[in-house]
């Protein structure tokens, strides 16, 4: 071995070339080669490098499209399933509302009954309707609320309140009592009131009745605009509009909201509101007195075409002694004698 590396020293010396550097050249070489092939490796893997990047990214980006679709398929599904679920709940809750209205208004219709019964024993209402008219077609109704204008309250005693004048939905009267009279229901209700100038004289006619031999019965005074909005619809869903707005007033637009009003009636009409009052001991008696105390049947017999409802002989109207006695004397309606439209 130590032989071969002699002579191998020794050629190299005949060829001028120093071993060490042939060693370091041929290191270098091995080395270059190695680095070469390292770049020539490095530069393959480079190449592999982005070729899969390149299809990584691709991949990535399908994938990430992918997901993109996959949120936004999820996101729709979730919405779906979201608009659904309100819908539903939307539903639920207008199924429940139409039943809870349904069961308000079976209530009110209850409650209606109830006060019928109070009222007046027998008949239908304690709102003065007449027997059953036959009901228009809605399109022929007249809107009275077209003409809608404001109660003139500044008129005091006098106010007109009818199909043409209204007041205020929550307009109450502050001195609103109840009088001293025999009711036709035990217990005090909303209707028990009136306003207190009006219920004086109502306590002097039921003395005056009574010392006469005519007994008579209050049923129904002051109504609130949201009462009268109960018992109009209740009329209008029994009998249609255009027979409601004969015997009834629309909301805002009943004189029983101005506390200056009182359906009376009596025992031997089974305290109804009923037009047959008006032939009995008792109606008579009202349609004579009424006057000497301030008041007027509002409704009288005939009256239709100029004040708009049918015949109440029960509902009497306070205006003040003097008043009541003119218009009485001269046939007039309450518009007549205001000189206002109904
Ligand atoms: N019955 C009368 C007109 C009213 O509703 O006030
Ligand atoms: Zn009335």
């Amino acid at each position: 071995m130590k032989k071969l590396v002699a002579v191998s020293t020794l050629a190299l010396l005949l060829a001028g070339c120093n071993p060490g550097d042939q060693g370091a050249e041929d290191a270098t070489k091995t080395e270059d080669t190695t680095k070469e092939k390292t770049d020539d490796t490095v530069a393959k893997e480079d190449k592999k490098t982005d070729a899969e990047v390149a299809k990584e990214k691709e991949a990535a980006e399908a994938k990430k499209e992918a997901d993109a679709k996959a949120a936004a398929d999820k996101k729709a599904a979730e919405d779906k399933a979201a608009a659904d679920k309100k819908a539903a709940d939307d539903k639920a809750a207008a199924d429940k509302k139409a039943a809870d209205d349904k069961a308000a208004e079976d209530k009110t219709t209850e409650d209606k009954t109830t006060d019928d019964k109070k009222d007046d024993g027998k008949t239908t209402s304690s709102q003065d309707p007449e027997p059953k008219t036959p009901s228009e077609p809605e399109s022929e109704t007249p809107d009275v609320d077209k003409s809608d204008t404001k109660a003139d309250l500044g008129l005091g005693l006098l106010v007109v309140v009818n199909k043409k004048y209204s007041l205020p939905i929550d307009y109450k009267p502050s001195d609103l009592v109840v009088p001293d009279i025999s009711f036709s229901y035990s217990g005090v209700l909303e209707q028990s009131y009136m306003r207190a100038p009006a219920a004086k004289q109502m306590e002097k006619m039921f003395a005056a009745a009574k010392a006469d031999g005519v007994t008579l019965n209050a049923v129904s005074g002051f109504r609130s605009g949201q009462r009268q909005t109960v018992l109009y619809n209740n009329y209008v869903a029994r009998d249609g509009k255009a027979a409601a707005d004969q015997y009834s007033a629309r909301p805002g637009h009943s004189e029983h909201q101005t506390g200056l009003v009182f359906d009376i009636s009596a025992p031997s009409v089974g305290n109804g509101l009923t037009a047959e009052l008006g032939n009995t001991k008792e109606g008579k008696w009202i349609a004579n007195n009424a006057a000497k105390y301030g008041f007027i049947v509002r409704y009288d017999k005939g009256f239709q075409a100029r004040t708009g409802y049918t015949y109440e002989p029960w509902h009497i109207r306070y205006v003040g002694v003097g008043p009541a006695t003119q218009i009485k004397n001269n046939g007039q309606t309450l518009e007549e004698y205001m000189k206002v439209g109904h």
